[in-house]
């Protein structure tokens, strides 16, 4: 017995009209698709985030400039960085506190890269209320401990910015970065 849908087929449609009607249906798809292609590469493209964006979102800083016992500070996300070249000094005594003595007791060594302890690098941040604390700079007080002092309320903090004296109650954050080479970080 014959197929009766491919007779309906062909008594309706005769196979040169399909495939020609085929045909022009592929073409409008597929301009469709172009035509859609098009507009969306311009949305999609406009939300990326622009470059100066981009270039917040991680800072490399150049540590050669800073000398033993120095301090920077950079801007990474708006937030101020501290980046201070300690001096062996400096190290020994992060080191060797008792962590007893602490207000939020942490060790130096959690605090810097494994092998890069000379440098220290933090968010100048107070724990407090939020001031910029001082002692980046030669000319700054770095307070009892010899780290940052805060000018706002009186918190000092250490020289592995830990809080040493309230009213803060917690050291200063770290910010996430890496070594990309002995003399250069990467800030995000
Ligand atoms: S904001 Fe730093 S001590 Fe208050």
């Amino acid at each position: 017995m014959a197929d009766s849908s491919a007779a309906a087929a062909a008594h309706h449609a005769p196979s040169g009209e399909v495939t020609k009607r085929d045909l022009l249906q592929l073409i409008a798809v597929a301009g469709a698709a172009i035509g859609a292609g098009a507009i969306a590469w311009p949305l999609i493209d406009s939300m990326n985030p622009s470059k100066d964006v981009l270039a917040l979102s991680s800072v490399e800083v150049d540590l050669t400039p800073v000398t033993e016992g120095q301090g920077i500070t950079i801007v990474w996300q708006g937030k101020p960085i501290f980046v201070r070249h300690r001096t062996a000094a400096e190290i020994k005594e992060a080191q060797d506190v008792k962590l007893s003595d602490l207000i939020e007791p942490q060790a130096d060594s959690a605090r810097v890269k494994a092998g890069h302890d000379q440098w220290i690098v933090l968010i100048g941040i107070c724990t407090h209320l939020g001031c910029v604390p001082l002692g980046n700079k030669p000319s700054d007080p770095r307070g009892e401990w010899g780290g940052w002092f805060c000018p706002c309320h009186g918190s000092q903090y250490d020289t592995s910015g830990r809080v040493r004296h309230g009213p803060a109650p917690a050291n200063l954050a770290l910010p996430p970065y890496a070594f990309e080479s002995d003399t250069k970080i990467k800030v995000g």
